[in-house]
């Protein structure tokens, strides 16, 4: 995980062995390009941290991040559980070859046939709110039924306010205050709750509140065993963990990070008397985000009141820098040495004046016709793209060592127009024509 820049033999970027000036010509742009070594490389990095330390260890991979079927399956391969979050998430992962029980449904808001096709697949569910657990028991036979429940524990953190998902304004997990008696509520109906998680929030570059978000579910799960009986067989800290986006900012440091956790992990397990349940977490962007880089290529180069140079992708197609003001670092795809010369506006082609990415960016001089790459755009990026302004989704490439695949076909216009019905009342031609 750096900014160091891996240069092809003709002096172009290259990502996993392929030169990008290659890859934009063959496929076209805008175009996701994703580096299949370094999904591995990251997903056994965070494995071998955690599992060094506490033997019972699970990565529940956060499939929001990035739902591609082939990264699904290289994750699968690695031995990766899923974090899924609606029925589309759970099916995409069934088909990608996970194991049910391996698939932990933590959805918010769920309707009951959401959890009538959870149920049906196998998978174990997470469960959000009381309402759930109620609607639940009517679904179910809650004889023995085990689930788990997500716990707000009043500590939250994340990139930006859109990611935090733990204390007062987030509309996540049970209340900590509650947790005891809901436990027994569940208990009561005939469930058997075996685990507990909580998720605080995203992006997460400083370890401390996630520490604390640790100590704070360990004390909670704690109170649990003690006054609900509960068994834990598993306890889940949700995802989180940050990435760099620009060089400045500083790398979580994977080893210490993951000693520091297991080892307020297991001391609360010993002082809490919690016997050995699995330990989880569920990174999504950590393993996937700086896997991938999205190429586009410089159209218009405009001197107005500031130096636009505008691209054939928008926010339709990554929407991070428009909706939380996301750095993401630029380079110059075919001159990746080149000298930053000038501070300039990179400017998507969306109809709308939020539509850049990047803003006062100091760059190399940039001509029409100039490859740009916008790194770390593997998680939240394709996951998160949309049809906007009528314009169809990229395509999407996988590279190893220089190998590339093809794994999403460009959209057209035609996908851009699939399930709309005109009314035939609509149908007939205009008078006014
Ligand atoms: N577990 C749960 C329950 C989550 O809600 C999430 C993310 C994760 C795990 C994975 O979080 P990660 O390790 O990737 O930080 N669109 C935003 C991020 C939203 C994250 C939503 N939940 C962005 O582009 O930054």
């Amino acid at each position: 995980m750096n900014f160091d820049l891996e240069i092809s033999k003709k002096g172009n970027l290259s990502i996993g062995g392929a030169d990008a000036t290659h890859l934009a010509q063959e496929y076209g742009t805008p175009l996701y390009v994703i580096d299949e070594n370094r999904i591995r490389d990251n997903y056994r990095r965070v494995y071998r941290a955690f599992s060094q330390h506490y033997k019972d260890f699970q990565i529940f991979y956060a499939c929001k991040a990035n739902t591609n079927l082939s990264v699904m399956r290289i994750l699968e391969e690695e031995g990766s559980g899923i974090d899924a979050v609606s029925p589309g998430e759970i099916y995409t992962s069934l088909l990608t070859g996970f194991n049910p029980q391996r698939i932990l449904f933590t959805g918010n808001n769920v309707k009951d046939d959401e959890m009538e096709f959870t149920v049906e697949s196998g998978v174990r569910l997470n469960l959000d709110s009381i309402s759930q657990l109620k609607r639940l028991a009517k679904i179910v036979d809650p004889d023995g039924f085990k689930i788990s429940f997500r716990v707000n524990p009043m500590v939250g953190a994340g990139h930006h306010e859109h990611c935090i998902t733990g204390g007062e304004m987030s509309k996540f997990g049970i209340m900590e205050k509650e947790a005891v008696e809901v436990y027994k509520m569940a208990q009561k109906l005939g469930f058997d709750p075996v685990g507990i998680h909580t998720h605080i929030g995203s992006g997460i570059l400083d370890p401390e509140p996630f520490k604390l978000a640790v100590t704070t579910l360990m004390d909670i799960a704690g109170d649990i065993s003690e006054n609900a009986g509960v068994k834990f067989e598993f306890i889940d800290f949700g995802g989180g963990l940050g990435i760099p986006y620009s060089p400045d900012e500083q790398i979580l440091d994977i080893e210490t990070f993951a000693k520091e956790i297991t080892g307020l992990f297991k001391d609360k397990l010993a002082h809490y008397n919690l016997g050995k349940p699995t330990m989880c977490i569920e990174p999504g962007r950590y393993i996937v985000g700086d896997a991938s880089y999205l190429l586009t290529r410089v159209n218009t180069v405009k001197q107005s009141y500031r130096k636009f140079v505008g691209v054939d992708a928008g926010f339709n197609t990554l929407l991070r820098p428009s909706m939380y003001g996301s750095y993401h670092h630029i380079v110059l795809a075919n001159k990746p040495l080149a000298e930053s010369v000038e501070k300039l506006d990179i400017a998507g082609n969306v109809c709308e004046s939020g539509d850049l990415f990047a803003r006062d960016r100091t760059l190399p001089e940039l001509e029409e016709g100039d490859l740009i790459a916008i790194m770390n755009a593997g998680a939240y990026a394709f996951s998160m793209a949309s049809q906007y302004n009528s314009r169809p989704r990229p395509a999407e490439v996988l590279v190893k060592n220089g190998e590339i695949d093809l794994i999403r076909e460009r959209e057209t216009i035609a996908d851009v127009l699939n399930k709309q019905i005109i009314p035939t009342r609509l149908l007939n031609k205009s008078k006014k024509n």
